[in-house]
């Protein structure tokens, strides 16, 4: 959730730290705050409540020498968003910046007797405490020993962490460590690096390392080293940037988001056809065999937010044709249900960031059960993607906005083809048929360059969606999982209340919620039930909703049902969902902006949740 950097070098480490912060600032932006390591000696704090801005602003002023430091954006959980709770934290010889949560903070304050030494509300301050205190009364030996002290605090500690620590009488040096928060670090011509994730070092090196849980990685100037808990130096696996500098900048948008949609028909390309061998989906090269989908009696899909939605039209694609069952599941509630898995279930986890807590979770539960794991996932080198048997990487490039927008067109892509070859190899369709399937999953890319190329439909849609206070979506079978999506993305980026129902069930309560001009996005353009939904929608007609309605070319439908009708470029049923997510998203888009809202940004939302 919270973004992290550290950094010492030849470089100027207060202009290197708010870089980092600007980049990383989509994964929280309640208070920034940073730790500079002066030339002679001292130790500067700066933090603030508020975005990244702020403090660039005020240190503006601070003229200092530094090539060494720390840097934090905070999304808060433990504490308001207060300027004591932001991060840095200074405990005694330690200053910590931190990015998890520390579960047994209470029993620490009291065993440790800290009580009297907090100042902030948070538990970042209770772990500063702690490893000041093994840093200044080693239990295992001459105290002052920076290593040492995280390991034993480390040890104490329950839950989950990345810390990044400055120790007072140590110029020069950061130190790290973590367990399940993410961390990757880098050394360069230009010092060396830490940060929770990529973004914020791509503009200085293209090789880095993810940090292995429990690892203690020490920032030299030229050199990052990294010990495991018996003290032994370890060689870190390099691992090269896929994506450059500018696939992470706005590249002269207005924001992340509407870049990012635009990006989706090239992030398509990459997604699937490099897949793709006699027209067929082939995973030979991620070395992932037939027998994963032969042997399966059972499908659990398992994801959090939008790659949830992703795995309910993968699950409505995958039921009928394998006929085996196939749920979809919310990774927080998964593991609290009691799931019943086995070695023939196969767990399919879909996460762009590859750092989702409850996902990781979910994956792990499985694991013990004796499900094989196939993980669709964005972020190479994620925790997701190492501890999966098998990854299928999404090609999206990085994806800053906090609204997931190409994530989820190219979760859907690798859905479609493992639909495809699923259904090949378990002889539920013939290589003609899956052929053809291909050829439709490839006519969705130029049907979304259609619908980017004309933008006047859903700028329309949203000037009407800027005053509401509440909008359904509605649709039946594969378009209600779309429509899911949609409602989801327009919630959070514009805080209008929405709801996304199946068509046929609004009449049993929800209906109850439509009063004139109330906006219904309903979704039409599954063949074999379209006369039902636009039953439907005249029920929400009759009631003066505002009907924005989408359906495939030339349906059959009168005027008298809708109010806009934005038709679909041509595309067979099971297809639809690619330029439908594309209108959702722009309406979406242009309603927060139309407001004047933060659309990168929504307010209490973070990019990864790596919290429980
Ligand atoms: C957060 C993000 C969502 C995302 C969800 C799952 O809530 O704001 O956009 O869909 O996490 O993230 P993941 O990285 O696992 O796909």
């Amino acid at each position: 959730m919270c973004g992290i950097i550290g950094y010492t070098g030849p470089l100027d480490a207060k202009k290197v730290v708010i870089q980092g912060l600007e980049q990383l600032e989509y994964r929280g932006y309640d208070s920034a705050g940073m730790a500079l390591q002066t030339e002679d000696h001292h130790l500067l704090l700066m933090k603030e409540a508020g975005p990244v801005a702020v403090l660039k602003e005020t240190s503006r002023e601070a003229k200092v020498r530094s090539h060494c430091g720390i840097g934090h954006t905070r999304w808060a959980t433990h504490g308001g968003v207060t300027d004591t709770n932001a991060h840095p934290h200074t405990a005694g010889k330690v200053t910590l910046i931190h990015n998890g949560i520390i579960e047994n903070y209470h029993e620490i304050v009291e065993r440790f007797h800290f009580r009297e030494e907090l100042v902030s509300e948070t538990d970042t301050e209770v772990a500063a405490w702690l490893i000041n205190h093994f840093y200044t009364h080693s239990e295992k030996g001459p105290a002052g020993n920076p290593y040492r002290a995280l390991c034993e605090a480390v040890r104490t500690i329950k839950g989950s962490y990345a810390f990044c620590v400055l120790f007072e009488d140590i110029p020069g040096k950061v130190f790290a460590i973590r367990n399940v928060s993410p961390l990757v670090a880098a050394a360069s011509s230009v010092g060396t690096f830490i940060a929770s994730d990529l973004t914020a070092l791509i503009s200085y090196t293209r090789e880095y390392f993810v940090v292995p849980e429990n690892h203690v990685v020490v920032l030299e100037e030229e050199r990052a080293r990294l010990l495991d808990l018996e003290g032994h130096e370890v060689e870190p696996q390099m691992l090269e940037v896929n994506w450059d500098t500018e696939a992470a900048q706005k590249g002269g948008y207005p924001h992340f988001m509407i870049k990012e949609i635009n990006e989706q028909p090239e992030a398509l390309e990459r997604t699937i056809k490099p897949r793709l061998n006699g027209g067929l989906p082939d995973f030979s090269e991620e070395n992932i065999p037939d027998t994963l989908f032969t042997d399966c009696e059972k499908i659990d899909i398992v994801a959090c937010g939008t790659a949830m939605y992703a795995g309910m039209v993968g699950k409505s694609l995958l039921e009928p044709m394998l006929k085996i069952p196939v749920s979809v599941n919310i990774a927080s509630e998964f593991r609290y249900e009691q799931p019943l898995l086995d070695e023939r279930t196969l767990t399919i986890i879909i996460s762009q960031s590859g750092e989702t807590i409850d996902t990781l979770a979910a994956l792990r539960l499985a694991k013990e059960h004796g499900s094989r794991i196939l993980s669709i996932v964005n972020v190479k080198g994620s925790t997701i993607a190492r501890e999966s048997d098998y990854v299928l990487y999404t090609h999206a490039g990085p994806e800053i906005a906090v609204a997931s927008t190409k994530a989820y067109s190219v979760q859907l892509a690798v859905l479609y083809l493992l639909v495809c070859r699923m259904a090949l190899v378990r002889n539920c369709m013939t290589e003609e048929e899956a052929q053809s399937f291909i050829e439709e999953l490839l006519k969705t890319i130029p049907a979304i360059r259609q619908v980017l190329g004309d933008l006047t439909p859903c700028k329309h849609v949203s000037e009407r969606m800027v005053s509401a206070r509440n909008a359904f979506f509605i649709g039946r079978g594969l378009d209600y999982a779309f429509s899911l999506e949609g409602a989801l993305k327009l919630k959070e980026i514009s805080y209008i209340h929405a709801e996304a129902y199946a068509a046929g069930e609004l009449k049993h309560g929800t209906i109850a919620l439509i009063e004139k001009n109330t906006p219904v996005v309903a979704i039409a353009t599954q063949e074999h039930i379209f006369a039902k939904t636009i039953s439907n929608i005249r029920e929400v007609k009759a009631r003066d909703a505002y009907v924005i309605l989408i359906t495939k070319p030339g349906a059959d439908v009168s005027s008298e049902v809708y109010d806009i009708h934005i038709e679909l470029p041509e595309l067979s049923d099971r297809f639809t969902v690619f330029p439908v997510a594309v209108i959702l998203q722009l309406i979406a888009y242009y309603t927060s902006d139309g407001k004047g809202l933060n659309v990168d940004k929504p307010r209490n939302l973070a990019k990864s949740v790596t919290v429980e």
